[in-house]
């Protein structure tokens, strides 16, 4: 019966993901069933989904299944810097549909667990049971759940609707006009608590307060007795016919002479470490060097100048030649073999800890999306968006932007744990802040304004050096 009716659907040209058959199949004339809901479904499908089945049914049925959460990957060492956490040799990308539903179960029941620390959504339920009638009949009762944000609206009136969903149903969340959370901006897939009261005639929950998992407040690095010193040099850009030459020489001559006096014994680089090829239209025009591996044979060279006492951790951007879609592993093969053995290769994002604090490094192509998101950002303030990623516990909130996701079994984006520097690149901006002690790095660039940047009105910041004092956490920049 089975393949007769999977048969059939993909005749009239709709294939079933692998939850959809089985919940088909369980019904009592699954074909005519199957053929009755999807005549119904707004936007017709290829693959149809559960998701879009609930847009024509109510499915009882969880959707997102709490999975046990992976152990984090193991430790890799390398001298003195420990890889926590990254995706080198860990991953287990499923793609296709149940791929990306595991991805997004995962997403769900970590930030799940994230937000149940929090004080305010003590006794959160699961949707289901909170639009049960038998279970909420007082609309004056408050009521507290956590949901995947599905959808994001404004009505005409003004109130700002949305769609979200956990485990167990979905539900509509109204945002009253006169509401400050108006003036925030929601995301996509964001996962938030929900705190409200239900309306008894449509079931609707009337927002009171929206919780993030947010980070919590601490005042900074607790001192201790190391005098370290680490530096984060971003987006390289060797290939590039801007790539700053001499004011890298400048940086290099600075490096003989002061590193030792400071105690600089690492540099990070957030990833773009060269020009790459073919990364938009027309690049070949801007390239001083045309082929990728000898880009990197270039970036070799350039490092080798950097004092052999200090370490050097490299990580790949949108630029790198890795895959584009996220988390992206190390650099490897061939290209990895042509760096000296105290550059150490890392995936995007990773979790470093460096003699005993944590590093949490990404390259920070979901700035594109969060400029998009984001009311009042924009690419000059790559520190306010890296807030915006901490308050939501995860580099890149919101799926089908610019930004390309592999869909791993476990989620690598999630902001797991609370590092003590967050370091970013991809903006070619250069900054230093700090939110809830967190320090916060955008890693400036070694490449000049290019005449992309130049179209979009986009001046950067480059040929900087930004210090961290591992002991104090006071950071400092030099500029060449
Ligand atoms: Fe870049
Ligand atoms: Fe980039």
């Amino acid at each position: 019966m089975r393949s007769r009716i999977v048969e059939a659907l993909a005749n009239d040209g709709f294939l079933l993901d692998h939850e959809t058959e089985e919940y088909i199949l369980g019904q009592d004339a699954p074909l005519q069933f199957a053929r009755q809901v999807i005549s119904q479904m707004v936007h017709r499908p290829l693959v149809v989904t559960m998701r879009d089945v609930r847009t024509v049914v109510r499915v009882e049925t969880p959707r997102l299944t709490s999975l046990p959460r992976p152990m984090v990957s193991g430790t890799r060492t390398i001298g003195e810097v420990e890889v926590l956490r990254d995706i080198t040799s860990h991953s287990e990308c499923l793609a296709s549909v149940e791929g990306f539903a595991r991805y997004f179960q995962d997403r769900y029941a970590s930030l799940r667990q994230l937000l149940l620390r929090r004080m305010d959504l003590a006794g959160a339920q699961t949707i289901q049971r909170v639009l049960d009638p038998n279970r909420t009949s007082d609309s004056n009762k408050e009521i507290k759940v956590i949901g995947m944000v599905n959808e994001v609206r404004t009505t005409r009136s003004g109130e700002m609707i949305l769609e979200i969903e956990d485990d167990t149903a979905r539900c509509t969340v109204m945002v009253p006009k006169d509401h400050k959370l108006i003036q925030d901006s929601i995301l996509q897939d964001e996962v938030v608590g929900i705190i409200g009261k239900l309306t008894q005639k449509d079931r609707k929950i009337i927002l009171k307060k929206l919780v993030r998992p947010d980070v919590p407040i601490r005042s900074g690095m607790e001192e201790n007795d190391s005098t370290t010193q680490v530096a984060f040099m971003s987006d390289v850009h060797i290939g590039s016919n801007t790539f700053l030459e001499e004011r890298w020489r400048n940086m290099i001559s600075w490096l003989k002479d002061e590193a030792d006096g400071l105690n600089l014994q690492y540099i990070v680089i957030p990833g773009d470490c060269v020009d790459g090829v073919g990364i938009f239209p027309g690049q070949e025009e801007e390239l001083l060097i045309e082929d990728i591996i000898d880009q990197y044979k270039s970036l070799a060279e350039h490092l080798k100048d950097i004092p052999d006492n200090i370490r050097i951790v490299m990580q790949p951007g949108n630029h790198d030649m890795v895959r584009p879609a996220e988390p992206q592993p190390a650099l490897n093969g061939e290209v990895s073999r042509l760096f000296d053995s105290n550059i150490m290769q890392i995936g995007n994002p990773a979790y470093l800890r460096i003699e005993g604090r944590t590093i949490l490094s990404y390259h920070g192509k979901s700035f594109d999306d969060m400029v998009n998101g984001i009311k009042g950002l924009s690419y000059s303030q790559p520190l306010k968006a890296m807030e915006e990623m901490l308050k939501r516990r995860h580099l890149a909130p919101t799926y089908g932007g610019k930004t390309p996701f592999a869909p791993e079994r476990q989620d690598y984006l999630v902001i797991d744990e609370v590092p003590d520097i967050f370091v970013t690149g991809h903006v070619h901006g250069a900054g230093v802040s700090s939110y809830n002690g967190i320090r916060l790095i955008n890693a400036s660039t070694w490449q000049d304004q290019t005449s992309f940047q130049k179209m979009h009105n986009f001046v950067p910041d480059p040929a900087k050096l930004t210090l961290v004092h591992l002991g104090t956490g006071k950071p400092s920049i030099a500029a060449f």
